[in-house]
């Protein structure tokens, strides 16, 4: 059985991953320091899938760890999710996520170079894009400069990627630009955890329902868009993990020295109110909210080009945007 290390595997993604590696056949090796997941999800996952996964706890600084890892197990590749996400918190503290997100990257390549691991599937974002000219973006949409220190850090993981391919010590990699990320497993055992307030629009959203948050504020009603609220393209946890599937069975079938990136996402935009209105469609909840000021560094409107990961990977959404608001949901009422 092929074994994927999965960096940041108890994380909201990584853990969304791990299941749909299992029912593909591959056995995942989990690492994660737990900063921003609970240990409890190893239990959920096994439950899920009928196996003990293996499980490291630490991060890809750790080389001890990393090549504990690499005794136990055969890697044949890695999916890498490890990394601080917090757009805001980057700005407090610069350093904190140079250092993981950059400084975890290096250590990680450094790693699988030691051990002869050839595939890696990288965790990017559309907000290397920031504000694109025109929509729906393409993978060939110039980045532009980072709207945070980590959207910086995904930048820069990205061109050491393709250095380190261009050095030709036989590196395989894909890197997938995640759209917004929404939704939870149907059986409500994981999903996203946010610690404390939430940053993102949809946990926000199902706090608020529970009646955990007094009022979700839209930030901003008046920008140039249908309804005056911002645009996103809201992809489904699992159809996501569904590529990161796709994305490291595609290495196995590629040259040595090979990059590649693809946007993920559903190809469609909605506005934050639409958000809003199947949120309360499917939940059959009225949501107090208000329109509040625009978030400062918030893009307008983005939504992906998914033509290349559907010709080439052959990958295709199948949830909408009332799945991923049923799925939210009900996440949220298990908890
Ligand atoms: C979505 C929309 C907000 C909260 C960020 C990161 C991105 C990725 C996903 C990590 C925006 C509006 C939100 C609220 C609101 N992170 N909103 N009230 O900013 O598109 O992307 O998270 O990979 O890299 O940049 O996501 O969910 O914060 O916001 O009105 O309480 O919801 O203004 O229009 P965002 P988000």
């Amino acid at each position: 059985m092929k074994k994927i290390l999965i960096t940041g595997g108890a994380g909201y993604i990584g853990s969304h991953t791990a299941v749909e590696l299992v029912k593909a056949g591959f056995l995942p090796i989990i690492i994660d320091d737990l900063s921003n997941s609970d240990i409890g999800v190893l239990d959920r996952l096994k439950e899920i899938t009928g196996q003990e996964l293996p499980f490291y706890k630490g991060n890809c600084g750790d080389k001890a760890l990393l090549n504990q890892v690499s005794e136990d197990h055969q890697i044949s590749g890695v999916i890498h999710f490890a990394a601080f996400k917090a757009v805001g918190e980057s700005t407090e503290e610069p350093l904190k996520y140079y250092r993981n997100n950059v400084g975890g990257l290096i250590s990680l390549l450094d790693f699988m170079q030691e051990n002869n691991i050839r595939d890696i599937v990288f965790s990017s974002s559309c907000t290397v894009y920031g504000q694109p000219d025109t929509l729906p973006v393409t993978e060939d949409t110039p980045r532009k400069d980072a709207e945070s220190p980590y959207g910086n850090t995904k930048k820069i993981c990205e061109d050491i990627l393709v250095d380190v391919v261009k050095s030709k010590v036989g590196l395989r990699v894909i890197s997938l630009r995640y759209f917004n990320p929404v939704g939870a497993h149907e059986s409500s055992k994981i999903g996203e955890l946010p610690k404390g307030k939430p940053n993102n629009l949809v946990p926000f959203v199902t706090q608020t329902a529970a009646g955990i948050r007094e009022k979700l504020t839209v930030f901003g009603g008046d920008y140039e868009t249908p309804d005056g609220t911002c645009i996103r393209d809201y992809i489904h946890v699992v159809d996501l993990a569904d590529a990161h599937l796709r994305a490291i069975q595609y290495l196995e079938g590629q040259t040595q020295d090979f990059y590649d990136v693809f946007n993920v996402g559903t190809g469609r935009g909605n506005t934050v109110l639409e958000v809003i209105q199947s949120f309360e469609k499917v939940s059959g909840k009225k949501l107090n909210y208000e329109i509040g000021p625009r978030r400062p560094g918030d893009v307008i409107k983005v939504w992906a080009d998914t033509t290349k990961i559907n010709d080439l990977l052959g990958w295709y959404p199948k949830k909408s945007l009332d799945d991923s608001m049923r799925d939210s949901w009900n996440w949220q009422k298990s908890l």
